[in-house]
């Protein structure tokens, strides 16, 4: 079966776009174009971008200019800071002789970010660095089913490690601009085109209706973002839990060992030190799993699942009662811990 990048590669083959940048591969151009569509759309941006080449076909007549005559020209494109960072990076870069060829150097350009170092190293220098947008999170976020809200610092990491595990080494210009293409004409955020879409067998979100629902947005003010750590005692086919108290989510209901971390957001992969009660059990345990999204009407939930198998009953908060696990189905608990429990004991709760 053919890779995700194959696939892409091919479909951009036959649909990308036909762009002015995309004929050339020098820097200059390119970061030009780049710089430009930071903000602004093709239709308006490629207008500019063809005068700009035409006024100053190189970055030694940029640079030569008056910041009065590059900003006149520049009018109309908005976000003004754009245009002096332009001129500024062009000075930086006829000072150092040249336009960088790495992703630090160009990075280091005044008005480069990550996305846009990834896309001029991509396409003038052929470096393998993935550009990570909203078009990459939303076509990833669909065709993988990612439900981590996109502006989150875990989902930054997530989609660039995913982004950049999927780019093919020989080609990561063209791959970028197929992302690029694909999530803005095809997988777009209102109607996508699924049905002639060539990523319809492999994408989650199409599979389980989910198109409408990823990416997630963070969530907004007013909604908390809480991070759990669940650890589930298993000692001889017995259990520890305790009943929640009042002035919180949950109140009544039942729930094993529980560490609540306050850095959030946390895609946590280690019982926090020094962990409360029982600490040197927690330590090195492996996790069951990580980053489970839980989302209540006013908070949501990041919640990691440890199993701990002490050979001993350690001891706990007063409020714990061990029980059969088998008897678990006896308390009332919160959806997040029947999930759990389904994970470790195949426990099916209502
Ligand atoms: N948006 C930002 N960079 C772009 C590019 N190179 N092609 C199309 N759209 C873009």
């Amino acid at each position: 079966m053919a890779s995700f990048s194959e696939i892409i590669l091919t479909w951009y083959a036959s649909y990308g776009r036909d762009l002015p940048w995309r004929r050339t591969t020098d820097p200059y151009a390119i970061w030009l174009s780049e710089i430009i569509l930071q903000q602004t759309r093709i239709a308006q941006g490629t207008a500019y971008w063809e005068r700009f080449m035409e006024r100053f076909p190189d970055v030694g007549s940029l640079a030569a200019a008056s910041e009065d005559e590059v900003l006149r020209l520049w009018q109309g494109l908005g976000y003004y800071s754009r245009a002096r960072n332009l001129h500024a990076a062009a000075r930086q870069i006829v000072a150092q002789g040249g336009f960088p060829s790495t992703l630090e150097g160009i990075r280091a350009l005044k008005g480069v970010g990550d996305y846009t170092a990834a896309a001029i190293g991509s396409f003038a220098f052929g470096l393998p660095a993935a550009v990570v947008d909203g078009n990459v999170y939303r076509v990833l976020s669909r065709v993988y089913g990612i439900d981590t809200p996109v502006g989150t610092t875990e989902a930054k990491k997530r989609f660039t490690a995913l982004a950049q595990s999927l780019l093919p080494a020989d080609r990561p210009g063209d791959f970028n601009q197929a992302m690029m293409d694909f999530g803005a004409t095809l997988c777009t955020p209102q109607n996508p085109a699924c049905l002639t879409c060539p990523l319809r067998e492999e994408c989650i979100a199409l599979q389980t209706g989910r198109t409408a629902e990823l990416p997630v947005r963070k969530a907004g003010p007013g909604i908390k973002e809480r991070h759990f750590v669940y650890v589930y005692l298993r000692v001889d086919g017995m259990t520890a839990i305790h009943r929640r108290g009042p002035g919180d989510i949950w109140q009544g209901l039942w729930e094993p060992y529980l560490i609540e971390n306050d850095v959030i957001p946390a895609p946590a992969s280690v019982i926090p030190d020094p962990a409360p009660v029982i600490p040197d059990l927690f330590r090195n345990l492996p996790p069951l799993r990580t980053g489970v999204r839980h989302q209540l009407t006013h908070q949501t939930i990041y919640a990691d699942f440890y199993v701990c198998e002490p050979g001993f009953r350690p001891p706990l908060p007063e409020d714990f009662i061990w029980i059969p696990e088998s008897a678990l189905s006896d308390y009332a608990l919160p959806r997040l811990v029947q999930i759990l429990l389904k994970e470790v004991i195949n426990l099916s709760v209502n």
